[in-house]
């Protein structure tokens, strides 16, 4: 195939998840059919797809239908096996981003080294195989360490704070002993993201920062743009760029920031997929994370990244999303849901947004 695709075109997907769900509204907008894969037969973006594939991910009988079916395929996942974006590969699917953004963002150790050479600067950070080497970075890290496993881990999930020496033990059995990694502290005044895209040609383009609260490791909350950022935007358009362009990437993907006590930004992750602290530009902006993650795959030019109007997101976490009435009734709120069926505690169901305009 050629790019730009036309409208008719199949974008395939990887994941069927609600960030699979509002790619596929996206694409749909733009005259896109998708094809989902997934391993969950009631993931929310099977109920809007074209296609649905429910599979998993590194079945090979599965992976050619979605190749055979796809102009281009992509992610809403980030821990898609790399075994099967390398799969789509060698049978002649065109990918994006490459397979190597999924493999560099699985592996946290991998990441934040990938950062430091990118130009992105981190936490210090140690590996962690066993506990000899937790009480080492204990020591190099300052008596105190937030321990994360490399693999698995997302909301939150897969990490704990070691308080000192006399914990360490305790600490490493609480992960199950797993490869890991022990960062330390950031010393942040606040939580920073910049939702970043590069098309096909190489052009990028940035959303303005957004300021994010998570509670319990679950992103909660976000506002944007940042207050007051107008001097850390700059910084923060530079490192995505970085990492952008270190990766070779197309496509939309997320980057968090720590913004410290005395002014400077550090990496923590990214997501190389469109990203919860992005889904206010679906309200907010001439063309969404959602839209702009199509456009860059399909090789379409980037759209505008100016936001229309300050806006505030929140997350209707498990329970949360029992309000979906009174929401609904109130003409402020734009109500996104994502049909999961079960608001387990935890789970993301839905989110808010809302627009201050004048
Ligand atoms: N080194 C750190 N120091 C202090 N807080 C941290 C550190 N790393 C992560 N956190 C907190 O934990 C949250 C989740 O960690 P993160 O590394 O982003 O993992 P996840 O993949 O679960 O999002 C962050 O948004 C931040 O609030
Ligand atoms: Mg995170």
């Amino acid at each position: 195939v050629g790019f730009p695709l036309a409208p008719g075109a199949t974008i395939g997907i990887l994941g069927g998840g609600q960030l699979g769900r509002m790619l596929a509204l996206a694409a749909a907008r733009l005259g896109f059919d998708v094809a989902i894969l997934t391993p969950e037969p009631d993931d929310p973006a099977l109920r809007v797809a074209a296609h649905r594939i429910v599979s998993p991910y590194e079945d090979h009988e599965a992976l050619v239908k979605l190749a055979e079916l796809s102009d281009v395929i992509t992610y809403e996942f980030e821990n898609v096996p790399v075994l099967a974006a390398e799969m789509l590969i060698a049978h002649g699917a065109a990918v994006a981003p490459k397979a190597e953004a999924l493999a560099v963002a699985q592996d946290r150790l991998v990441e934040k080294s990938f950062l430091n050479a990118a130009g992105a600067a981190t936490v210090g950070f140690h590996p962690v195989h066993d506990v000899a080497d937790l009480k080492q970075a204990l020591a190099d890290l300052g008596g105190r360490v937030l321990l994360k496993t490399r693999r698995g881990g997302y909301d939150g999930k897969g990490q704990t704070w070691v308080e000192g020496i006399d914990d360490a033990e305790a600490a490493f059995a609480r992960l199950d002993g797993r490869s890991s990694i022990a960062e330390a502290p950031a010393d942040f005044v606040r939580e920073l993201a910049v939702i970043a895209a590069r098309g096909r040609d190489g052009a990028i383009a940035c959303y303005p920062l957004t300021q994010s609260w998570h509670q319990d490791g679950i992103l909660r909350r976000t506002v944007s743009p940042a207050p007051d950022s107008d001097g850390l935007a700059p910084r923060a358009r530079a490192m995505a760029e970085h990492v952008l362009n270190a990766l070779g990437y197309v496509g939309v993907l997320g980057l968090e920031l720590f913004e410290t006590r005395d002014g400077t930004l550090l990496a923590n992750e990214f997501a190389p997929r469109v990203h919860n602290t992005g889904h206010w530009t679906a309200d907010a902006c001439a063309v969404d994370q959602f839209e702009q993650h199509i456009r860059a795959v399909a090789g379409w030019p980037l759209g505008p990244t100016e936001p229309l109007a300050p806006a505030e997101m929140i997350n209707l976490i498990g329970a949360d999303v029992d309000a979906w009435a009174d929401l609904a009734a109130d003409p402020a709120a734009r109500v996104w849901l994502y049909g999961k069926d079960e608001a387990r505690a935890g789970r993301k169901m839905g989110h808010v947004t809302r627009l201050s305009v004048g």
